[in-house]
Protein backbone atom coordinates (compact mmCIF):
# COMPACT_ATOMS: atom_id res chain seq x y z
CA UNK A 1 0.00 0.00 0.00
CA UNK A 2 2.32 2.68 1.63
CA UNK A 3 5.16 1.57 -1.35
CA UNK A 4 1.95 2.17 -4.35
CA UNK A 5 1.72 5.49 -2.83
CA UNK A 6 5.17 6.59 -3.01
CA UNK A 7 5.51 5.46 -6.80
CA UNK A 8 2.33 7.15 -7.47
CA UNK A 9 4.04 10.59 -5.86
CA UNK A 10 6.97 9.62 -8.07
CA UNK A 11 4.95 9.69 -11.13
CA UNK A 12 3.57 13.31 -10.19
CA UNK A 13 6.77 14.67 -9.47
CA UNK A 14 8.49 13.00 -12.62
CA UNK A 15 6.04 15.21 -14.67
CA UNK A 16 6.89 18.42 -12.71
CA UNK A 17 9.50 19.77 -14.33
CA UNK A 18 7.75 19.34 -17.63
CA UNK A 19 4.62 21.30 -16.26
CA UNK A 20 6.32 24.31 -15.02
CA UNK A 21 7.93 24.39 -18.17
CA UNK A 22 4.77 24.57 -20.47
CA UNK A 23 2.73 26.23 -17.78
CA UNK A 24 0.79 28.94 -19.28
CA UNK A 25 1.66 27.89 -22.67
CA UNK A 26 -0.45 26.98 -25.97
CA UNK A 27 -1.08 23.71 -27.27
CA UNK A 28 -2.48 23.23 -30.70
CA UNK A 29 -4.67 19.87 -30.66
CA UNK A 30 -5.28 18.42 -33.91
CA UNK A 31 -8.01 15.72 -33.37
CA UNK A 32 -8.36 13.53 -36.79
CA UNK A 33 -11.26 12.47 -38.62
CA UNK A 34 -10.96 8.51 -37.96
CA UNK A 35 -11.57 8.33 -34.39
CA UNK A 36 -14.06 11.50 -34.67
CA UNK A 37 -17.69 11.05 -35.16
CA UNK A 38 -21.21 11.69 -34.34
CA UNK A 39 -20.97 10.28 -30.68
CA UNK A 40 -17.75 12.85 -30.54
CA UNK A 41 -13.89 12.25 -29.45
CA UNK A 42 -12.72 9.39 -27.23
CA UNK A 43 -13.31 10.10 -23.70
CA UNK A 44 -9.24 9.60 -22.90
CA UNK A 45 -8.05 11.95 -25.33
CA UNK A 46 -10.85 14.51 -23.82
CA UNK A 47 -9.69 13.77 -20.16
CA UNK A 48 -5.88 14.29 -21.46
CA UNK A 49 -6.97 17.60 -22.74
CA UNK A 50 -8.53 18.18 -19.43
CA UNK A 51 -5.54 17.20 -17.53
CA UNK A 52 -3.58 19.90 -19.78
CA UNK A 53 -5.89 22.45 -19.04
CA UNK A 54 -5.88 22.31 -15.10
CA UNK A 55 -2.02 21.84 -15.50
CA UNK A 56 -1.94 25.82 -16.29
CA UNK A 57 -1.36 24.66 -20.77
CA UNK A 58 -3.68 26.76 -22.90
CA UNK A 59 -5.19 23.64 -25.40
CA UNK A 60 -6.63 24.40 -28.35
CA UNK A 61 -8.72 22.12 -30.27
CA UNK A 62 -9.00 21.68 -33.96
CA UNK A 63 -11.20 18.66 -35.36
CA UNK A 64 -11.85 17.36 -38.70
CA UNK A 65 -14.81 14.41 -39.03
CA UNK A 66 -13.66 12.29 -42.09
CA UNK A 67 -15.89 9.20 -41.68
CA UNK A 68 -18.82 10.77 -40.21
CA UNK A 69 -18.56 13.35 -43.17
CA UNK A 70 -18.37 10.53 -45.76
CA UNK A 71 -21.31 8.68 -44.15
CA UNK A 72 -23.36 11.69 -44.43
CA UNK A 73 -22.12 12.55 -48.21
CA UNK A 74 -23.30 9.00 -49.29
CA UNK A 75 -26.62 9.64 -47.75
CA UNK A 76 -27.20 12.11 -49.72
CA UNK A 77 -26.01 10.35 -52.81
CA UNK A 78 -22.14 11.79 -53.07
CA UNK A 79 -19.21 9.78 -53.51
CA UNK A 80 -16.38 10.47 -51.33
CA UNK A 81 -13.15 11.52 -53.55
CA UNK A 82 -9.76 12.20 -51.70
CA UNK A 83 -6.57 13.71 -53.87
CA UNK A 84 -3.63 13.47 -52.03
CA UNK A 85 -5.19 13.47 -48.85
CA UNK A 86 -7.31 16.39 -49.51
CA UNK A 87 -11.39 15.73 -49.50
CA UNK A 88 -12.52 16.80 -52.79
CA UNK A 89 -15.19 19.47 -52.13
CA UNK A 90 -18.36 20.00 -54.43
CA UNK A 91 -21.09 22.98 -53.44
CA UNK A 92 -23.24 20.91 -52.29
CA UNK A 93 -20.46 18.86 -50.21
CA UNK A 94 -19.84 22.16 -48.45
CA UNK A 95 -22.80 22.26 -47.06
CA UNK A 96 -23.24 18.59 -45.78
CA UNK A 97 -19.13 19.02 -44.57
CA UNK A 98 -20.16 22.29 -41.96
CA UNK A 99 -23.63 20.36 -41.03
CA UNK A 100 -21.94 17.10 -40.22
CA UNK A 101 -18.92 19.38 -38.33
CA UNK A 102 -21.16 21.63 -36.33
CA UNK A 103 -22.83 18.47 -34.73
CA UNK A 104 -19.46 17.16 -33.60
CA UNK A 105 -18.05 20.40 -32.63
CA UNK A 106 -20.90 20.72 -30.28
CA UNK A 107 -20.21 17.45 -29.11
CA UNK A 108 -17.23 17.68 -28.31
CA UNK A 109 -17.67 21.16 -26.24
CA UNK A 110 -20.47 19.19 -24.37
CA UNK A 111 -18.39 16.66 -23.11
CA UNK A 112 -15.26 18.80 -22.07
CA UNK A 113 -18.24 21.06 -19.91
CA UNK A 114 -19.77 17.94 -18.84
CA UNK A 115 -16.05 17.41 -17.52
CA UNK A 116 -15.76 20.79 -15.50
CA UNK A 117 -13.79 22.29 -18.32
CA UNK A 118 -15.31 25.68 -19.74
CA UNK A 119 -15.24 25.26 -23.94
CA UNK A 120 -16.32 27.11 -26.42
CA UNK A 121 -17.57 26.03 -29.71
CA UNK A 122 -16.55 27.79 -33.59
CA UNK A 123 -15.58 27.54 -37.06
CA UNK A 124 -13.09 29.28 -39.14
CA UNK A 125 -15.86 31.58 -40.70
CA UNK A 126 -16.60 33.13 -37.40
CA UNK A 127 -15.06 36.77 -35.96
CA UNK A 128 -12.46 36.35 -39.02
CA UNK A 129 -10.99 33.67 -37.72
CA UNK A 130 -9.57 32.54 -40.73
CA UNK A 131 -10.02 33.61 -44.47
CA UNK A 132 -9.29 31.10 -47.39
CA UNK A 133 -8.69 31.40 -50.59
CA UNK A 134 -9.26 28.09 -53.86
CA UNK A 135 -6.66 26.10 -53.15
CA UNK A 136 -4.88 25.13 -56.73
CA UNK A 137 -2.12 22.45 -56.10
CA UNK A 138 -2.01 22.00 -60.02
CA UNK A 139 -5.33 19.75 -60.10
CA UNK A 140 -8.46 21.22 -58.93
CA UNK A 141 -9.88 20.62 -55.22
CA UNK A 142 -13.40 22.21 -55.64
CA UNK A 143 -14.52 24.35 -52.45
CA UNK A 144 -11.41 23.43 -50.54
CA UNK A 145 -9.79 26.86 -48.81
CA UNK A 146 -6.13 27.70 -48.59
CA UNK A 147 -5.85 29.24 -45.38
CA UNK A 148 -4.56 32.80 -46.46
CA UNK A 149 -5.08 35.04 -43.22
CA UNK A 150 -5.76 34.14 -39.52
CA UNK A 151 -7.03 36.54 -36.73
CA UNK A 152 -6.13 35.14 -33.60
CA UNK A 153 -8.25 37.99 -31.62
CA UNK A 154 -10.78 35.78 -30.19
CA UNK A 155 -8.51 32.69 -29.56
CA UNK A 156 -6.92 35.03 -27.28
CA UNK A 157 -9.83 36.41 -25.63
CA UNK A 158 -10.79 32.67 -24.91
CA UNK A 159 -7.35 31.18 -23.89
CA UNK A 160 -7.31 34.42 -21.35
CA UNK A 161 -10.57 33.60 -19.37
CA UNK A 162 -9.62 29.95 -19.39
CA UNK A 163 -11.91 28.96 -21.92
CA UNK A 164 -10.98 25.61 -24.25
CA UNK A 165 -11.60 26.79 -27.65
CA UNK A 166 -12.61 24.14 -30.00
CA UNK A 167 -12.69 24.85 -33.98
CA UNK A 168 -13.83 23.08 -36.89
CA UNK A 169 -12.79 24.15 -40.20
CA UNK A 170 -14.19 26.26 -42.81
CA UNK A 171 -13.79 29.38 -43.82
CA UNK A 172 -15.25 32.31 -45.62
CA UNK A 173 -13.30 33.00 -49.21
CA UNK A 174 -12.98 36.53 -50.51
CA UNK A 175 -15.89 35.58 -53.11
CA UNK A 176 -18.09 35.30 -50.47
CA UNK A 177 -18.42 31.43 -50.35
CA UNK A 178 -17.69 28.93 -47.92
CA UNK A 179 -14.87 26.78 -48.33
CA UNK A 180 -14.04 23.23 -46.59
CA UNK A 181 -10.64 23.24 -45.45
CA UNK A 182 -8.27 20.34 -44.27
CA UNK A 183 -8.07 20.00 -40.48
CA UNK A 184 -3.95 19.76 -40.22
CA UNK A 185 -3.86 22.56 -42.79
CA UNK A 186 -6.43 24.68 -40.40
CA UNK A 187 -4.78 23.63 -37.45
CA UNK A 188 -1.30 24.33 -38.58
CA UNK A 189 -2.26 27.62 -39.86
CA UNK A 190 -3.40 28.45 -36.52
CA UNK A 191 -0.56 26.85 -34.09
CA UNK A 192 1.69 29.05 -36.10
CA UNK A 193 0.21 32.56 -35.75
CA UNK A 194 0.02 31.65 -32.16
CA UNK A 195 3.37 30.50 -32.30
CA UNK A 196 2.31 28.14 -29.88
CA UNK A 197 4.33 26.17 -27.80
CA UNK A 198 3.40 22.18 -29.12
CA UNK A 199 1.65 21.12 -31.88
CA UNK A 200 -0.08 17.90 -31.97
CA UNK A 201 -1.66 15.56 -34.49
CA UNK A 202 -3.56 12.68 -33.13
CA UNK A 203 -4.26 10.31 -35.79
CA UNK A 204 -4.62 6.40 -36.36
CA UNK A 205 -1.13 5.37 -37.03
CA UNK A 206 1.71 5.94 -34.88
CA UNK A 207 3.69 8.57 -36.93
CA UNK A 208 5.53 9.48 -40.02
CA UNK A 209 6.90 5.52 -41.45
CA UNK A 210 9.35 4.90 -44.02
CA UNK A 211 7.36 2.06 -44.74
CA UNK A 212 3.41 3.54 -43.99
CA UNK A 213 2.58 -0.74 -43.56
CA UNK A 214 5.54 -1.22 -41.28
CA UNK A 215 5.43 0.48 -37.80
CA UNK A 216 8.88 -0.56 -37.17
CA UNK A 217 10.26 1.71 -39.46
CA UNK A 218 8.63 4.95 -37.53
CA UNK A 219 10.60 7.87 -37.86
CA UNK A 220 11.13 9.34 -34.33
CA UNK A 221 12.49 12.57 -35.33
CA UNK A 222 12.57 14.51 -38.65
CA UNK A 223 12.92 18.18 -40.15
CA UNK A 224 11.21 20.07 -42.78
CA UNK A 225 13.40 19.09 -45.36
CA UNK A 226 13.33 15.25 -44.57
CA UNK A 227 9.51 15.87 -44.93
CA UNK A 228 10.24 16.88 -48.01
CA UNK A 229 12.22 14.12 -49.17
CA UNK A 230 9.80 11.96 -47.69
CA UNK A 231 6.49 13.75 -50.06
CA UNK A 232 9.13 13.76 -53.17
CA UNK A 233 9.88 10.14 -52.99
CA UNK A 234 6.10 9.06 -51.88
CA UNK A 235 6.86 7.68 -48.79
CA UNK A 236 4.51 9.76 -47.76
CA UNK A 237 1.37 9.25 -49.34
CA UNK A 238 -2.88 10.27 -49.06
CA UNK A 239 -3.90 11.49 -45.58
CA UNK A 240 -0.31 12.09 -44.46
CA UNK A 241 0.75 14.62 -47.14
CA UNK A 242 -1.17 17.44 -45.65
CA UNK A 243 -0.49 16.46 -42.17
CA UNK A 244 3.31 16.37 -42.59
CA UNK A 245 2.97 19.38 -44.52
CA UNK A 246 1.44 20.88 -41.51
CA UNK A 247 4.07 20.30 -39.28
CA UNK A 248 6.74 21.38 -41.04
CA UNK A 249 4.89 24.90 -42.06
CA UNK A 250 4.26 25.24 -38.09
CA UNK A 251 7.42 24.89 -37.32
CA UNK A 252 8.95 27.49 -39.97
CA UNK A 253 6.10 29.56 -38.53
CA UNK A 254 7.80 29.69 -35.22
CA UNK A 255 6.36 26.33 -33.29
CA UNK A 256 8.77 24.82 -31.23
CA UNK A 257 7.88 21.27 -31.76
CA UNK A 258 4.87 19.23 -33.71
CA UNK A 259 4.40 15.43 -32.79
CA UNK A 260 2.03 13.09 -34.98
CA UNK A 261 0.60 10.94 -32.01
CA UNK A 262 -1.47 7.56 -32.62
CA UNK A 263 -4.96 8.88 -30.79
CA UNK A 264 -5.35 4.63 -30.12
CA UNK A 265 -2.85 4.71 -27.44
CA UNK A 266 -3.83 5.29 -24.16
CA UNK A 267 -2.89 8.81 -22.59
CA UNK A 268 -0.30 8.90 -25.86
CA UNK A 269 -0.13 13.04 -25.31
CA UNK A 270 0.13 13.05 -21.77
CA UNK A 271 3.29 10.18 -22.01
CA UNK A 272 4.65 12.68 -25.03
CA UNK A 273 4.21 15.78 -22.70
CA UNK A 274 4.63 15.18 -19.56
CA UNK A 275 7.13 12.25 -19.19
CA UNK A 276 10.49 12.00 -20.95
CA UNK A 277 9.28 8.97 -23.23
CA UNK A 278 8.54 10.29 -26.92
CA UNK A 279 6.65 7.68 -28.60
CA UNK A 280 5.33 9.34 -31.91
CA UNK A 281 6.86 11.19 -34.98
CA UNK A 282 8.06 14.93 -33.57
CA UNK A 283 9.50 17.64 -36.56
CA UNK A 284 11.80 19.60 -35.09
CA UNK A 285 13.78 22.47 -36.95
N1 LIG B 1 4.63 7.37 -44.54
C1 LIG B 1 3.47 7.23 -43.88
N2 LIG B 1 3.47 6.94 -42.55
C2 LIG B 1 2.31 6.80 -41.88
N3 LIG B 1 1.08 6.93 -42.43
C3 LIG B 1 1.00 7.23 -43.74
C4 LIG B 1 2.20 7.40 -44.52
N4 LIG B 1 1.82 7.70 -45.79
C5 LIG B 1 0.48 7.72 -45.80
N5 LIG B 1 -0.04 7.43 -44.59
C6 LIG B 1 -1.48 7.34 -44.32
O1 LIG B 1 -1.94 8.54 -43.68
C7 LIG B 1 -3.09 8.20 -42.89
C8 LIG B 1 -3.43 9.31 -41.91
O2 LIG B 1 -4.07 10.39 -42.56
P1 LIG B 1 -5.66 10.56 -42.52
O3 LIG B 1 -6.30 9.29 -43.00
O4 LIG B 1 -5.99 11.80 -43.26
O5 LIG B 1 -5.96 10.70 -40.96
P2 LIG B 1 -6.67 11.86 -40.13
O6 LIG B 1 -8.11 11.55 -40.17
O7 LIG B 1 -6.10 11.72 -38.76
O8 LIG B 1 -6.32 13.18 -40.78
C9 LIG B 1 -2.69 6.89 -42.28
O9 LIG B 1 -3.80 6.13 -41.89
C10 LIG B 1 -1.87 6.22 -43.38
O10 LIG B 1 -2.65 5.32 -44.13
MG1 LIG C 1 -6.63 13.78 -42.82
Amino acid sequence: MMKEAIRKSGVLIEALPYIKKFFGKIVVIKYGGAAVDEKGIDRGILRDIMFMHYAGMHPIVVHGGGPFISKMMKKAGLEPKFINGRRYTDEQAVRIIDKALSVINRKIVSELRGMGARAFGLSGRENNLIKVKKMTPGYDLGFVGEVTSVDTTVLKRLVKDNIVPVIYPLGLGRDGKLYNVNADDMASAIAAKLKAEKFVLLTNVMGIMKDKGNPKTLYKTLNSADVQRLINDKAIDSGMIPKAEACSKAIRGGVKKAHILNAGIEHAMLLEIFTDKGIGTEIVN
